[in-house]
């Protein structure tokens, strides 16, 4: 299990790098990360949220046991629509926003053994594709809600912001 780091951690703004080597550790991580987003609720986790600032995102859109995927250096080859749909994030505990995303992707990436892989994805599966790769440049969920949504989360926010910097100082306190 690892831990999934949370809003304000500036960890989170980081741009990732390109992954080049499909090892063993690439694969346990990636194992790792399905074990963190199953037992979190989670549909879909990025590498940067566990503190690894790769191109690597796991993903179970349907929720169903053993719909897990893990995809490796993805990018976006064409994309068309637009909807509006209820987001989350593990990293913001609490928050909850509808966001607009395109509606279909098709994506280009690796497996965890370096296979090039081609998706087209529609809908929900296109938009955690879509929050997890911003996560891969450092781009949040917050950063394309709508300014009212942005208001409205504002004392959630600064609570999570608050929490951190305790967390912070408790860390800085000397042992006895
Ligand atoms: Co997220």
């Amino acid at each position: 299990m690892l831990e999934v780091l949370l809003y304000p951690d500036p960890r989170l703004r980081r741009v990732s790098t390109q992954v080049e080597e499909f090892d063993d550790p690439l694969r346990e991580l990636a194992a790792e990360m399905i074990q963190t987003m199953t037992t979190e609720s989670g549909v879909g986790l990025a590498a940067p949220q566990v503190g690894i600032s790769i191109r690597l995102l796991v993903m179970n859109p349907s929720g169903e046991e053993g719909d897990d995927h893990a995809l490796v250096n993805p990018r976006i080859t064409a994309s068309s629509g637009r909807e509006t749909g209820e987001e989350g994030c593990l990293s913001f505990p609490g928050i909850y926003a509808s966001l607009v995303r395109k509606t279909e992707i098709k994506i280009e990436a690796q497996d965890l053994d370096g296979q090039a892989v081609e998706w087209t994805l529609n809908g929900f599966p296109a938009r955690v594709v879509l929050h997890e790769l911003d996560h891969l440049d450092g781009i949040l969920f917050v950063d394309r809600m709508t300014p009212a949504e942005r208001i409205r989360w504002r004392p959630r926010l600064r609570e999570l912001s608050r929490q951190a910097s305790d967390a912070a100082q408790a860390a800085d306190v000397p042992g006895v």
